[in-house]
């Protein structure tokens, strides 16, 4: 395991002494210094962790989750760190600059997180012309959204306009209509506009595929926050449009599990440990729903190899990590990269 690795439980009380953005940061500046240095390889991938989903060739089941990483500037550094793959985003077609600060809180306790970062992004051309200066392989997810000011009846161009920008640099693009930080995003997610949505990505994908010479995998990502009757009919729309396969799931709105927290009240998105049950729950319910060809990218409260493995369980065939990184480290990852496909 590489010394930074290591070194997290002496870094951790430092970072949580300071503002949790700032943290945010300064950790990803530390990384690409430290991959700069070559201080980041991490240990040879064992073949057998290998595994092929979306028609790519996965080193290991485990990726960086999109809203890390969302201007796609340290990339290469998160791969260093044994990433299967690396998810940047979400990207709108224009820079954006996000909701006022404070938008970020740890709730310690709870070992979650609340965000309502509201997608802050330097916009998708910036973050594509990143991505087009990386010489490095490795697998890269591009997130994509529509701009906060765009009303739902034209969310489609927002998505149209990042998918075509974003398609020569993307192993996959992942569609977002579950942020619960972008008003109204989620209605995205009923029967009639995600329909029409994943029509008019789909059509647009397979244009894209003959100019390029190559089908980048479109998934769509979902939020926790669903009855049986919405992922039934989600589950029905997906195999119907024959999706490529999808991302579950996204940050709750559901204050149970951190009620007595004083900081629950706080608007925005919960992530960690307090979502790793419920966003199980929603892995297993679409796995029973989807046919095989629909693979799930399984994220929500990861923070052991054990948490992954339910999350493999339930039907998830990769795994993403946020929150589980912000309290165990990165030692999380060459943890769960050792996990072998079955
Ligand atoms: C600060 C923060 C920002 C996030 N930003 C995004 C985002 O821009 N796009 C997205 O699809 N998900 C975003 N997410 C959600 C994560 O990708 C992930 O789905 C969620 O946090 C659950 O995983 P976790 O419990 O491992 O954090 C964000 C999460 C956090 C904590």
């Amino acid at each position: 395991m590489p010394l930074i690795h290591s070194l997290y439980p002496l870094l951790r009380p430092i970072l949580f002494k300071l503002d949790a953005e700032t943290a945010h940061e300064w950790t990803v500046k530390l990384l690409r210094v430290a991959h700069g240095l070559g201080l980041l390889k991490s240990e040879v991938q064992n073949p057998k962790s290998e595994i092929s989903v979306l028609g790519l060739k996965f080193p290991n089941c485990v990726g960086l989750a999109a809203g890390m990483d969302k201007s796609a500037s340290a990339v290469d550094a998160w791969l260093a760190c044994g990433f299967g793959h690396v998810e940047v985003g979400t990207l709108t077609p224009r820079p954006q600059p996000g909701n006022p600060t404070p938008r970020l809180f740890r709730l310690i306790e709870n070992e979650a997180i609340i965000n309502r970062m509201g997608f802050n992004n330097p916009g998708i051309h910036a973050a594509v012309a990143r991505l087009e200066k990386r010489s490095g392989g490795g697998i890269v997810g591009v997130n994509i959204g529509k701009n906060f000011d765009t009303p739902n009846e034209n969310a489609a161009d927002d998505y149209v306009k990042c998918l075509h920008a974003a398609y020569h640099v993307a192993d996959y693009i992942a569609v977002n209509i579950s942020s619960p930080n972008t008003k109204g995003l989620r209605e995205l997610q009923a029967e009639e506009p995600v329909r029409r949505l994943v029509s008019i990505l789909k059509e647009e994908q397979s244009k894209l595929a003959s100019q390029h010479g190559k089908l980048v995998p479109l998934v769509v990502k979902i939020a926790p926050d669903l009855d049986t009757t919405q992922i039934e009919m989600l589950a029905r729309v997906f195999s119907e449009m024959q999706l490529d396969g999808m991302i579950a799931t996204n940050t709750t709105l559901s204050r149970t599990a951190v009620k007595q927290h004083p900081l629950a009240r706080e608007a925005g998105g919960l992530s960690g440990a307090p979502l790793n049950q419920g966003s199980t729950e929603v892995i297993a319910a679409f796995r029973q729903l989807l046919p095989k060809t629909i693979p799930i990218i399984g994220v929500g409260g990861i923070f052991s190899t054990d948490d992954a493995q339910s999350k493999l369980n339930a039907g998830a065939s990769l795994v993403q990590v946020y929150t589980g990184l912000v309290y165990r480290g990165l030692g999380l990852v060459s943890d769960i990269a050792k996990l072998t496909a079955f």
